[in-house]
């Protein structure tokens, strides 16, 4: 089983959005996948993952010995990607005590790890349990910063790999030379990019359905990303500006 940490520097750059994201297409791609939300307090892979309102139990529980980490998995219907949801707060939960529950997921090929924003207990914790990271970025300069030192960080863990996803890329601005590419991202912070999503809208409106629709922007982008996930693959595909029609003068 490969247990993969969906982590950043900065918050809100997209972790949640890509665990969601990445972990269903790996499900689609027949992948026996769980997601597991390492946010204790501020936990929403649940919500993005519209699982919500079939939480019986979460990894608290789990913990506390009140079911087993297979009673706390609730699975998306669409996908058949399980997920571990967390707790609401006011418990502590030590990074062992979250590896011990992780590492008793079995019967899975992918474990995503939704880590929360920061470099405290709950970075460590998150980390701690996985044998892989992605780091989420977007072509903001102080997330490309935050996300430099949170590399420097994950070079502490004993990490098979580590790679780079860069979120809300906006292609006409990368096209105008607004946005940095993010094959120049992944050349400053001296690791590969497998995944380049575009900034689109239907992203919000997926976490409010609960699936990105099969027309929207980022469809394509994501698809990708699991399969370089799948395959262990590195491709970093640029996103282009779409082409302009060239207008007719009558
Ligand atoms: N490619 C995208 N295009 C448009 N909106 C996006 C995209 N990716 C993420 N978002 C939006 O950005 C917001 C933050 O995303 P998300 O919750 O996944 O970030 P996060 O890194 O998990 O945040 P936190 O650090 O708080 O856990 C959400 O409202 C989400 O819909
Ligand atoms: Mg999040």
């Amino acid at each position: 089983m490969r247990k993969i940490v969906i982590t950043s520097g900065k918050g809100g750059v997209g972790k949640t959005t890509v665990t969601a994201s990445l972990g269903r297409r790996l499900a689609d791609m027949g992948f026996k996948v769980v997601l597991a939300d390492a946010d204790v307090g501020l936990n929403n892979l649940d919500v993005v993952t519209g699982v919500e309102s079939r939480v019986v139990y979460d990894i608290g529980d789990v913990i506390a010995g009140k079911c087993t980490v297979f009673q706390a998995l609730v699975p998306d219907h669409e996908s058949g990607a399980r997920i571990l949801p967390s707790a609401g707060g006011g418990i502590e939960m030590s990074a062992q005590a979250f590896r011990g529950v992780m590492d008793s997921v079995t019967d899975c090929d992918f474990l995503l790890i939704d880590c929360p924003a920061g470099i405290e207990n709950g970075f460590h914790r998150a980390v701690s349990a996985a044998t892989e990271a992605v780091v989420v970025t977007t072509p903001s300069a102080s997330a490309i910063r935050d996300a430099d030192r949170v590399l420097t960080l994950l070079s502490a863990y004993r990490l098979e790999d580590v790679s780079l996803v860069v979120n809300r890329v906006r292609p006409d601005m990368v096209a105008r030379g607004e946005m940095m590419e993010a094959a120049d991202i992944a050349r400053l912070l001296g690791t590969p990019a497998i995944g380049v999503i575009p900034e689109d809208d239907c992203v919000t409106l997926y976490q409010q359905l609960g699936r990105v629709p099969s027309f929207a922007l980022s469809e394509r982008a994501f698809e990708l990303l699991a399969d370089n996930v799948a395959c262990r693959t590195k491709k970093c595909a640029e996103l282009r500006a779409g082409r302009r029609r060239r207008r007719r003068w009558l």
